[in-house]
């Protein structure tokens, strides 16, 4: 199959089907061998997720039936076809219409001629002339975003230079497992992190070095709550949250395979995944069960050095690499309840004097520092503590730290490193 087919059937999935775009991305190209081009698939696929609000525009301006009316391959070809057109300094003009008119003629044929028409247009009427006048509605067309996403950024006074990073393609980035190695061959290493590297490849989860445990794929700044926490050899540590353990096993890194581990997860087939990447990657001190953590593990109460709360949230701060973030239906109103709720729980496993870090991969308030004011004014006995990370990333703080992706050219993380002293 060729690649804008393979794209067209993924980006099907993606909006459709609710698929992560990460995962359309990843089977698009599973058995595909380096013939094919695997970047120009993973860049239609990527591309057209994340620009899907502009594009929309750019047809309606473009087209005289209403995007409501289109069949959905019409509106997915459309999509991909004025991606390559104003998005892709590489793909000539013709290609795009001519290969678009193909995918017409098999997926939608009796719409071939309003496809070719409308792509005709928009080849001669690429830029956007008439953005809305209204700040929000500018930025959400400049950007495509969700306009209550941009209303929930504006707060920020670099919004725009954050949507815009957010929409960058991010490098893939891994952690060298130093159980088993100190470096990696063609690895960039990272300026921000000694153990964090830069790699090329597009399917690196496939390499000899991955199935032999010497790396996890982590985005740097997921690797921050891990050394906020500092969890050291011998300690009993609590990761209430951990599927599918790309900070567990940071944890059982740093503690040297020496110690103990408990990680929970609400999904079974999420908790097998924990188990997987901890024989992957010659890690025995991590015990993995299912466990939901709005619940209190009552074995645990007060036993714990360290813990860890990396709970679920909106994932604002990932949306470079999962860009179907942006559309998700979800209501995420009912978050911070949650976040509290686990917060609560996962303090309780601390003995006097250990220490917990809370954290998140979103940029919203209400799940961040809110859940955390909330939770240090309702317990007297925990304190904020103040946050090392690695020179880089270092921020002052009183206790908790927000990574932004136009300033660190990570991903969006908030850390909050919290104390039991009484
Ligand atoms: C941000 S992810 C954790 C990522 C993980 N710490 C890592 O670094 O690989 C949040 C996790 O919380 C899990 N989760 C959601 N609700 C939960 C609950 N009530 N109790 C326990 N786990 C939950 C999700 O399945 C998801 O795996």
């Amino acid at each position: 199959m060729l690649p804008r087919e393979k794209a067209l059937l993924a980006l099907y999935d993606v909006f459709y089907e609710e698929k992560y775009s990460n995962m359309a991305v990843k089977d698009a190209l599973k058995g595909e061998n380096a013939g094919i081009d695997k970047n120009f698939i993973a860049q239609l696929i990527y591309g057209t997720v994340r620009y899907k609000l502009t594009l929309d525009y750019i047809i309606e301006k473009n087209s005289d039936i209403k995007l409501k009316k289109m069949s959905k391959y019409v509106l997915l070809i459309l999509r991909m076809g004025v991606y390559q057109l104003c998005c892709l300094d590489k793909v000539p003009q013709s290609a795009a219409v001519n290969e678009s008119v193909k995918l017409a003629n098999k997926y939608a044929f009796r719409s071939k001629g309003f496809i070719n028409a409308v792509l005709r247009n928009v080849a001669k009427n690429k830029d956007i002339t008439d953005f809305p006048t209204d700040r929000i509605k500018y930025l959400s067309v400049k950007y495509s975003f969700p306009e209550d996403m941009v209303k929930r950024l504006s707060r920020f006074d670099f919004c725009e230079d954050l949507l815009k990073s957010l929409n960058r393609e991010p490098k893939t980035t891994i952690r060298i497992n130093t159980l088993k190695c100190k470096n990696l061959e063609n690895v960039e290493a990272s300026p921000l992190y000694e153990y964090a590297g830069y790699v090329k490849s597009l399917n690196i989860a496939d390499s000899k070095e991955y199935n032999e445990g010497k790396f996890t794929v982590q985005d740097v700044a997921a690797m921050m709550p891990v050394l906020a926490l500092s969890p050291k050899e011998n300690e009993v540590c609590v990761d209430v949250c951990a599927a599918p353990g790309g900070k567990t096993t940071h944890m059982a890194e740093l503690m040297k395979n020496r110690g103990k581990i408990y990680a929970f997860d609400i999904y079974p087939h999420k908790v097998e995944l924990i188990n997987k990447n901890a024989d992957r990657m010659g890690i025995d001190i991590i015990s993995a069960e299912v466990f939901d953590a709005t619940k209190v593990y009552e074995p645990l109460l007060e036993k714990a050095d360290k813990v860890l709360a990396d709970v679920p949230c909106s994932g604002i701060g990932i949306i470079s690499g999962k860009p179907d973030i942006k559309w998700n239906k979800e209501d995420i109103s009912e978050l911070p309840k949650i976040q509290l709720k686990i917060l609560e729980n996962a303090s309780k496993y601390l003995k006097i004097g250990g220490e917990l870090v809370y954290s998140t991969c979103t940029l919203y308030s209400e799940e961040n520092e809110c859940v955390v004011n909330e939770f240090i004014k309702n317990h007297k006995n925990f304190e904020l503590q103040k946050i090392e990370l690695p020179s880089p990333l270092m921020q002052e703080n009183d206790g908790y730290i927000t990574l932004y992706p136009n300033f660190s050219e990570t991903d969006g993380f908030f850390i909050a490193k919290i104390k039991r002293c009484r």
